[in-house]
């Protein structure tokens, strides 16, 4: 007796529906009802004596869990595999939160959370873990995941080789538009989005791990995009900040002296930022500059880090690439390589300054290109071999968008 138009995502429930659904909770069932039949009374409509409508949107909503569910009526919650926590849309749905914990699960209820089997224990099975994720509606494009809780064994730091490979675990996307790295180690509070192609109905994540050794654990959210909408990421941006101001942090970067963990190899992917109204530009900064590692990216072809700030010419491996960045805020920079050059690739140690001598100071950068995007990409070898070399940890850069002044360039 249940109709749902997925198409204008409203749902309309029949009067023995609500009937039934309503039961258990008795206060909202008498009111319904004796609404409902003093409408018909006003109105004489002979479909109205047969059916009472209540529409109300899927929206999202809090459950009493403090995750984040999908209103839906009681049958449908059912019939996702989700569970009702705590009511929405007047007391006519159900917060219905969607956890799976097993492999090889099939969802295509939004903000579904993906969790290892026994989360929020540790998982230690060695083998494959699947989630197939397919469209909640058709005007569906995209999905955003939000790692809430991602550990992973580290990357391989043993074998020169494959020193920055996720070797032992890894985080996989397959069918997806966009290409996706692997990742592994710890990516809490990271996020990525994911395109679906038109031809595309499902997309798939894994979890691929080995050995029985390492604790892991993941709670992953997943939320359908719709196409067009304001909060839908551009479609070479795997990670995109819509925010004034906010961190750029690669994938398993930890600040730590000891051990230091290194970022991973085989990344290739642009994180981007949404250009604010009435802002020209994005200061970068390190997110932590007075400290002994902010900032390592290799310089070598064995992964290891040569001291100083590089730029351009001199990081052929590995790379953070921001379109004309200098160190020159509110100014039209064009050339590189003079007193007030600008650069397009940064690599090295410690911090940078971009200007023709690449000093080491830990100094803002800005770049006034838009759109507003930095790609990070390494090769196949990074290193910690042994802990005396330069170490090759990754980046954490704080950004702001810089306001447009009327002497500055519009980029
Ligand atoms: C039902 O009727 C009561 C009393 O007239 C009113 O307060 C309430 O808002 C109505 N509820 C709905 C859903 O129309
Ligand atoms: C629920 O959504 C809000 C807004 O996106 C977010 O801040 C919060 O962390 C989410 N909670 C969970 C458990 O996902
Ligand atoms: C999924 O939920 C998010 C909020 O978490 C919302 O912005 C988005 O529009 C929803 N997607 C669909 C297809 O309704």
């Amino acid at each position: 007796m249940s109709l749902s138009i997925r198409s204008i995502g409203w749902v309309l429930v029949s009067a023995l529906l609500i009937q039934y659904a309503a039961r258990a909770d008795a206060s909202s069932s008498e009111t319904l009802i004796s609404n409902s039949t003093g409408s018909e009374g006003q109105r004489g409509e002979k479909f109205l004596s047969l059916f009472s409508i209540v529409r109300f949107p899927n929206s999202l909503c809090l459950a009493s869990n403090s995750y984040n569910g999908t209103c839906l009526t009681t049958a449908e919650c059912s019939a996702k595999g989700g569970t009702a926590s705590g009511s929405c849309a007047s007391g006519f749905g159900v917060c219905c939160v969607l956890t799976i914990q097993t492999c090889g699960a099939t969802t295509s209820l939004n903000n579904t959370y993906w969790q290892n089997n026994g989360f929020s224990s540790a998982y230690t099975t060695a083998g494959q873990c699947s989630l197939f994720v397919s469209r909640a509606s058709s005007d569906v494009d995209q999905l955003r995941l939000e790692f809430l809780t991602f550990t992973l064994a580290q990357p391989d730091s043993a074998t020169l080789s494959t020193t920055g490979q996720c070797i032992t675990d890894s985080f996989t996307v397959s069918g997806s538009a966009n290409i996706v790295p692997a990742i592994c180690g710890s990516n809490a509070n990271q996020h990525m989005y994911i395109n679906i192609g038109p031809g595309t109905s499902t997309v798939t994540l894994s979890i691929i791990t080995s050995g029985t050794s390492t604790s892991r654990y993941w709670n992953i959210r997943i939320i359908q995009i719709p196409e067009n909408t304001d909060y839908t990421a551009p479609d070479n941006c795997l990670q995109w900040f819509t925010e004034a101001s906010g961190k750029l942090v690669s994938f398993n970067y930890q600040y730590a002296t000891s051990p230091v963990v290194q970022h991973l190899a085989y990344q290739d992917y642009t994180m981007c930022i949404r250009t604010n109204q009435g802002f020209c530009g994005v200061k970068y900064d390190l997110c932590t500059p007075t400290a002994s590692y902010p900032y390592g990216i290799s310089t070598k072809a064995d992964g290891t880090v040569a001291d100083g700030t590089l730029m351009d010419a001199s990081c052929p491996y590995d790379w953070l690439q921001i379109p004309c960045v200098s160190d020159q805020a509110n100014s039209i920079v064009t050339s590189v390589g003079t007193t007030v050059g600008c650069a397009s690739k940064l690599c090295g140690i410690t911090g940078f300054t971009v200007t023709a001598d690449a000093t080491t100071a830990t100094t803002s950068l800005y770049s006034y290109r838009r759109p507003f995007e930095v790609r990070f990409y390494t090769d196949s070898k990074e290193f910690l071999v042994t802990a005396a070399a330069a170490e090759n940890w990754g980046f954490c850069l704080t950004y702001t968008q810089q306001p447009c002044l009327s002497s500055a360039t519009s980029g």
